[in-house]
C-alpha cells in the first residue's frame, strides 16, 4: 500500500495518441547537449523518436520474438504522461541478430540529421556488454526509464521499475539495463547490480546492471 501522504501510482499502457507526449517525456529527459548529438532535437530527431514508440506500441510479435512492452504513469492533474519505461521481453535462445539495436529500433535512412556512426558509437558497446553480460538467456531489458523533470521524485520511475521487476519474478528472468549516473542508485536499490563489462567494453558511459531471478519457493 502507498504510504498515507502519497496518492498511489498508477501504471499503464500508453495508446499511439499518447506518441506525442512521449517525444516530450524523451526531449525533456535526455536533453543534455551530448545526448542531443546522437538523438538531435529537430523534426528528423522528433519523426525518429516518433517513429521509434510507434514500433514500441505495435503488434504483438509471434512465438520466440522480443516483446516490447511501454509503460507510462501519468500526471494526476492533465493526464498527460509524465513518466515512461520501455522493456523489452527477450525469449530464451533469442538470436543477436534479433537482439541487435538496429532490429529494436526503426529505420532512418531518410532522416538525414541522424547519423548511422553516431547511433552506432552509442548503442554498439552497450550491446557488447549486454551480450557479455546475459548472452542468449531469456530476460526483461529495460531499454529506456524517463521521468519529465517537474514530475521527478514523486515515485514514478520506482513505480515503472517494480512493474518490470514483477514481470520478471513472473516469467522467472533476470533483468538487465544499461544505467546512467543519475539512475544507478534508483536501481541499485530496486535489486539490481552492477556488472564487471570491462573484458569487452574499453570505454564505459553506462553501468551494466543485472538483477538476478527471484528464487522461486
Ligand atoms: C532516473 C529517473 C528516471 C528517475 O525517475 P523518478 O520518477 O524521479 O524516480 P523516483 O521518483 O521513483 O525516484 C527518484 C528519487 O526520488 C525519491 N522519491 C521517490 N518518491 C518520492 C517522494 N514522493 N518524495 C520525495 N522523493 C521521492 C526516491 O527515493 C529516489 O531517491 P534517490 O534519487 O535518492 O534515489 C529520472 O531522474 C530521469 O528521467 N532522469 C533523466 C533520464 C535518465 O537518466 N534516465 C535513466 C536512464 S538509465
Amino acid at each position: 500500500m502507498a504510504p498515507a501522504d502519497r496518492p498511489a501510482v498508477v501504471v499503464e499502457r500508453p495508446t499511439t495518441s499518447d506518441v506525442p507526449e512521449l517525444v516530450a517525456i524523451w526531449w525533456d529527459a535526455f536533453g543534455a547537449e551530448a545526448l542531443q548529438r546522437i538523438f538531435p532535437q529537430t523534426p528528423d530527431g522528433r519523426r525518429f523518436i516518433e517513429r521509434s514508440f510507434e514500433k514500441f506500441l505495435g503488434p504483438a510479435p509471434g512465438p520466440g520474438e522480443i516483446r516490447t512492452e511501454c509503460l507510462v504513469v501519468r500526471s494526476p492533474d492533465t493526464g498527460v504522461p509524465a513518466s515512461m519505461a520501455i522493456y523489452h521481453i527477450v525469449p530464451e535462445g533469442c538470436s543477436a541478430a534479433k537482439r541487435a539495436w538496429r532490429a529494436r529500433w526503426p529505420a532512418f535512412d531518410d532522416l538525414s540529421d541522424l547519423s548511422d556512426a553516431v547511433l552506432n558509437g552509442f548503442f554498439s558497446p552497450m550491446e557488447k556488454a549486454h551480450e557479455h553480460v546475459v548472452g542468449d538467456r531469456g530476460h526483461v531489458f529495460l531499454e529506456v526509464l524517463a521521468t519529465k523533470k517537474q514530475f521527478q521524485k514523486k515515485g514514478y520511475g520506482t513505480a515503472l521499475l517494480r512493474r518490470g521487476n514483477d514481470l520478471a519474478d513472473q516469467l522467472g528472468v533476470e533483468c538487465y539495463l544499461d544505467a546512467s549516473v543519475v539512475g544507478k542508485p534508483l536501481y541499485e536499490a530496486n535489486g539490481y547490480v552492477e556488472r564487471d563489462v570491462s573484458a569487452v567494453v574499453e570505454k564505459q558511459v553506462s553501468a551494466s546492471m543485472l538483477r538476478p531471478k527471484k528464487i522461486q519457493g
